[in-house]
């Protein structure tokens, strides 16, 4: 659970994971937060040992939090890893349900835009650009998926190992759609679960034009790259990082 300035949020958030699957473990990937949502995390860490904490020096962006988080994640030989915000859009009630779908995948994406999947309190703006981009998603790289830049999920570890974190350069939310896309082309099983998505309470969402145009011109590259590869009938000239098919 990645966090940047989630000290209103961070604590409910940790109760209702720690009660919906009372196995897992919760880890807090905060990024030195002006807030002091770190040290309210090393609070509750202090509290329950099924909550534990990374602390990073400062904003690096979702992607290098996700991309330490996950390395910790393996070095303690966890058989499943779980991407959720901290700001309460994702239902930790919820988990149990993409928990299950695992059992007949190798990734597991929550879904606002498949059949049952919703989101409430959005503005039509935000909607817009969430359809928009992945819509753009499915026409620049050919993948199948509704909800490419969702970022609640569920991982197996073999398929973290599988798709070489270490070549990732993405930074910001584009993230998930660079680990949904190394995944497809690995030729994983990845499957899209209906999910209800609540717009957050408390604090501000951290979507900023940068994320946004960083999206745009890496999805654009990764799509013309695969397209330039095909032409030329060749292999390994595949998006940047990306398997052999
Ligand atoms: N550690 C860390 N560092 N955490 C971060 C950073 C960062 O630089 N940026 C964001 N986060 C954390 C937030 O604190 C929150 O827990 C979570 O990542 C999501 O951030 P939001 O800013 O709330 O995202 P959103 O609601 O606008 O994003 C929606 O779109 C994203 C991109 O598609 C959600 O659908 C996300 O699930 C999705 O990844
Ligand atoms: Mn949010």
């Amino acid at each position: 659970m990645p966090t940047y300035n989630e000290r209103e949020n961070l604590e409910a958030m940790a109760t209702r994971v720690r009660s919906a699957v009372p196995d897992a473990d919760l880890l807090v990937v905060d990024d030195n937060s002006p807030d002091g949502t770190g040290e309210l995390a090393d609070k509750l860490a202090a509290e329950d040992s099924h909550v534990r904490v990374l602390h990073r020096p400062g904003k690096g962006g979702l992607g290098a939090a996700y991309l330490a988080g996950f390395s910790w994640a393996l070095e303690q030989d966890y058989g499943a890893v779980v991407e959720m915000d901290a700001d309460g859009s994702h239902q930790p009630e919820q988990l149990p349900v993409l928990l299950d779908a695992l059992r007949q995948a190798d990734l597991v994406l929550g879904s606002r835009w498949v059949p049952g999947g919703r989101v409430l309190n959005w503005p039509k703006s935000r909607e817009l650009l969430s359809r928009g981009a992945n819509i753009y998603a499915r026409l620049m790289l050919g993948i199948p998926l509704k909800d490419a830049t969702g970022g609640y999920r569920v991982y197996r570890a073999a398929t973290l190992r599988a798709i070489r974190l270490g070549e990732i350069q993405s930074q910001g939310y584009c993230f998930q759609v660079d680990l949904a896309l190394r995944a497809l082309n690995g030729g994983l099983r990845v499957v899209e679960v209906p999910i209800t998505f609540v717009e957050r309470i408390h604090g501000s969402s951290k979507m900023s034009k940068s994320i946004m145009v960083e999206a745009f011109w890496l999805i654009g590259r990764w799509g013309l790259a695969s397209r330039w590869a095909s032409l030329r009938g060749a292999r390994g000239t595949e998006p940047r990082g990306s398997l052999p098919r």
